[in-house]
């Protein structure tokens, strides 16, 4: 359990223009948009002609652009992705060149913590604005088209291309984290040239594991359901979002579901969707619950005020 003090400055989203259907996917494989929709709910997702960079720097640049934030005050970038087309150098390191940061001291890297990558990263640069970082850059960006095989069924209707950034500096706000992980199921999904997954075993997995991230966030805090205005999800599987609204007795508009639009965006997903709900909701500050998991297994939930 960790608590940390941090505001959260500003969001920021980037989702491309192009639109893979359920309907288009039924030309490539042996699938139907009926099957597609009944089993995960996802109508459509979005394919990417931008790169991981590209991705990662126009979410980057929309949250600098909607905090008003001088590119400059950023001294800390972490980005969560495990789709890059090169293992180094960093997104990050590439966001910085691209966002011209000319600060003296800028500390960047990406974290792989697969679809919790963004719970993650936000755990990990709250910690250090605690110290002396100024103010944190915090992106969650997917390119699953590098990774899928559109000859599989089984896993090329699941996902989409996408990202999400969130601006942090140290606050008055407190930001609650459980962040968890078990090595011990790595086979059931993975990525190595593309993606394999067990999807049966990792919809098990998640069925369990999510509320009882909720309560764990909750409880090791003192909180309620009550005190939370909203629950942000990785948008994996509606079914998935189902079973944990119906364990946890929760009205489901207090639940995002964006998964028709976007379908599974990975790490990118719990920021999209959090900047999408702040468009909504502008001119209030809530307090958001925010679960993800994913590959390895890792998962993890936060509470923020956004
Ligand atoms: N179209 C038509 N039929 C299909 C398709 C498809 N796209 N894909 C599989 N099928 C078939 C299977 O071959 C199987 O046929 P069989 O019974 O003749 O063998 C049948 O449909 C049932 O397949 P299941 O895998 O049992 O279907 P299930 O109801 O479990 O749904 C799904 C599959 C949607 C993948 C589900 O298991 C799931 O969502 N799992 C979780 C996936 C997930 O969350 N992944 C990401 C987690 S971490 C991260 O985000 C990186």
């Amino acid at each position: 359990m960790s608590k940390y003090k941090t505001k959260v400055v500003s969001t920021g989203r980037f989702i491309p223009d192009k639109i893979l259907t359920n309907d288009d996917l039924s030309k490539m494989v042996d699938t139907s948009d009926e099957w597609i929709y009944t089993r995960t709910g996802i109508k459509t997702r979005r394919i990417a002609d931008e790169s991981v960079l590209e991705l990662a720097y126009l979410a980057g640049l929309d949250a600098i652009k909607k905090g008003n934030v001088d590119k400059n005050d950023i001294d800390l970038i972490v980005v969560a992705t495990i789709t890059a087309e090169q293992k180094t150098p960093s997104i990050a390191n590439m966001v910085q060149k691209k966002l011209e940061i000319e600060n003296t001291q800028v500390m960047t890297f990406d974290l792989n913590a697969a679809c919790t990558g963004f719970v993650y990263a936000l755990e990990v640069a709250s910690a250090l604005v605690q110290t002396n970082f100024n103010k944190a850059l915090v992106i969650g960006v997917e390119k699953m088209t590098n990774v899928v095989d559109f000859t599989d069924r089984n896993t090329c209707i699941l996902f989409g291309d996408a990202a999400g950034a969130m601006i942090i500096e140290k606050g008055n706000d407190d930001i609650f984290f459980y962040n968890d992980s078990k090595g011990d199921l790595t086979d059931l999904l993975t990525v190595d040239d593309k993606i394999h997954m067990d999807g049966r075993k990792v919809y098990q997995f998640a069925v369990d594991i999510i509320p009882k991230s909720i309560n764990r966030v909750l409880e090791e805090n003192n909180l309620t359901l009550d005190e939370i205005d909203y629950i942000i999800p990785h948008q994996a599987n509606v079914r998935i979002i189902d079973s944990f609204i119906k364990t946890l007795n929760l009205d489901r508009d207090k639940v995002l579901i964006n998964i028709d639009k976007y379908g599974n965006t990975s790490a990118a997903s719990i920021p999209v969707a959090i900047d999408e709900y702040k468009d909504d909701n502008a001119n209030s500050v809530k307090n958001v619950l925010i679960v993800g998991f994913g590959g390895g297994f890792t998962w993890g939930a936060a509470i923020i005020k956004i």
